[in-house]
């Protein structure tokens, strides 16, 4: 078991890319909020709130709250997203769920923070998300703080 796991995470080094999120990407996000955790509060909501949310930030970027909204491609895949918000640069990733514990959590955000350099990143993950505590130490994130079941991770450069 753990000898495929290894296989699977050395086969899926290679070929991540990111691009930014354009107005074709509305079907995948909403697939991905469907996909969410239902314990978690993620806002849009709607789809018309999800369509204004990307239409914002294709047209206006200067008033958006994300600075960083990509869609991580995996072999000719749109697999999910990673986002950084301006404030706190609070960093988010999403993963569609077929594409999930293949190791790709962990390569895109290796991928990411090679080219995305700043002085502090957090990312708030709830106690349950232990899948995403455990990507979060890999890239080098650090426990700072909790509050409730909410717990706050930094990342220093
Ligand atoms: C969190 C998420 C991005 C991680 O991406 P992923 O590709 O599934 O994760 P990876 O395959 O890279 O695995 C990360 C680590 O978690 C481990 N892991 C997988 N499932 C786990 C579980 N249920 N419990 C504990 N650890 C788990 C993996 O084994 C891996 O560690 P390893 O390399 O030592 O084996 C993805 O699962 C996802 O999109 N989840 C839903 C959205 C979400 O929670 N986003 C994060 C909000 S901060």
């Amino acid at each position: 078991m753990h000898i495929i796991k290894e296989m699977n995470h050395n086969k899926f080094k290679k070929n991540i890319d990111f691009r930014s999120v354009n107005k074709l990407d509305l079907d995948l996000l909403i697939q991905l909020y469907e996909s969410r955790d239902k314990r978690q509060n993620h806002q849009p909501r709607t789809y018309e709130e999800q369509k204004n949310f990307v239409d914002l930030w294709v047209n206006n970027k200067e008033q958006h709250i994300y600075q960083y909204w990509y869609v991580i491609c995996y072999e000719g895949n749109s697999i999910g997203t990673i986002t950084t918000k301006k404030e706190e640069n609070e960093w988010g990733i999403w993963i569609l769920e077929e594409f999930r514990d293949k190791g790709l959590g962990v390569q895109a955000g290796i991928e990411f923070f090679k080219t995305h350099k700043k002085n502090r990143y957090c990312a708030y993950v709830f106690e349950y998300n232990k899948r995403s505590m455990k990507m979060c130490e890999k890239l080098g994130f650090v426990l700072e703080s909790k509050d409730g079941n909410k717990f706050k991770f930094v990342k220093n450069n």
